[in-house]
């Protein structure tokens, strides 16, 4: 009777799952910080991506980790052809027709800064990063050009600079690919759970420097709306709101104040913590991941992105979420 009553359920349709991919042959490389987690060179991924799908989830986003020798100040890396991203999504569009694939678009992994766009200041000593925000725009549009030529469905913009959305819409739009979707990460906090995620793409900024002159402070929530309001009116398809479990009251406010759909993004530390308690014996993983994920749809999520996607999807099968 519990489950006839229940007023939200998890769909293995409501999950997407993470992949870090890198420009190496033959590798998977573990991520010490995320247990469970690898990073994969293209052809290696493509089993990794196989049994999530085998298991009925469909949509993927990909992240891509470049050498240190291919970065630089721009992060020109980001729209080259034939970069990690382009392959891998080429090659899981050829596999798996059915998939829907979303290309996280920003530049912090293809840096030599470490921040998410280019930089008007090469100084390394700046506390307070500047960004070249005209350049920055003019690259995102390249970069989702690169994207969606070799397949991507959604184009998910995670750097959080203003104008970006709009960027992207304009240069889709002008080209053949006016049917692909934008996914903005409009709310995003600057946010110290992300660290694992360093780890895995290879992302971190510049030691002494950090995000908060591009990503939202963790105090504030009327400015969650805002940021939202302006990526709808700028075209974003849907939104993301990030971290997960931290920012519940945002994820259900930016709910109930715009009409496309709003992604919860169950980011890299929030994973790490529950790993970790688990693996001391402190957590059941299973049951906390369920409850974690229950939770973010019951404020309001229409879609979770989480690197557990996985383990919840033979979970949902077994009828155990
Ligand atoms: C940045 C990006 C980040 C994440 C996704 N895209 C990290 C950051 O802003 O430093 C974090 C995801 C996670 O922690 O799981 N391009």
């Amino acid at each position: 009777m519990r489950h006839l009553v229940e007023e939200n359920r998890l769909h293995v349709r409501d999950l997407v799952l993470p992949v870090f991919v890198n420009s190496g042959n033959n590798i998977q490389k573990k991520i010490s910080s995320m247990p469970g987690v690898s990073q994969w060179s293209v052809d290696a991924s493509l089993k990794f991506v196989e049994s999530a799908y085998k298991k009925g989830i469909r949509t993927f986003i990909l992240f891509g980790v470049v050498d240190e020798k291919d970065k630089d100040s721009k992060g020109s890396a980001a729209w080259s052809a034939t970069g990690p991203v382009p392959r891998a999504l080429e090659l899981y569009k050829k596999h798996f027709p059915e998939s829907l694939l979303m290309a996280d678009a920003c530049f912090c992994e293809y840096t030599d800064h470490g921040h998410c766009g280019e930089t008007a200041d090469t100084s390394t000593k700046a506390l307070d990063w500047h960004r070249d925000i005209g350049a920055t725009l003019k690259n995102i549009a390249k970069a989702a050009l690169v994207y969606a030529e070799a397949g991507a469905d959604i184009i998910a913009p995670s750097a959080a600079m203003d104008g970006m959305v709009g960027a992207i819409r304009e240069a889709l739009d002008a080209s053949k690919f006016s049917d692909r979707a934008i996914c903005s990460y409009a709310v995003k906090y600057a946010s110290a759970f992300y660290g694992p995620f360093r780890d895995a793409a290879g992302s971190a900024p510049l030691p002494g420097t950090d995000r908060r002159n591009y990503q939202m402070q963790p105090s504030n929530r009327r400015e969650a709306l805002r940021e939202a309001l302006l990526d709808v009116n700028e075209g974003a398809d849907m939104l993301l709101v990030k971290p997960g479990l931290p920012y519940l009251d945002i994820l259900r406010e930016v709910r109930n104040t715009v009409e496309i759909p709003v992604g919860a993004y169950q980011v890299s530390g929030e994973y790490a913590m529950i790993k970790a308690a688990a693996a001391n014996g402190w957590l059941s993983e299973d049951a906390v991941f369920a409850e974690s994920l229950l939770g973010l749809k019951r404020a309001g999520a229409t879609f979770i992105i989480s690197y557990w996607a996985e383990r919840a999807a033979e979970l949902i099968q077994e009828g155990r979420i």
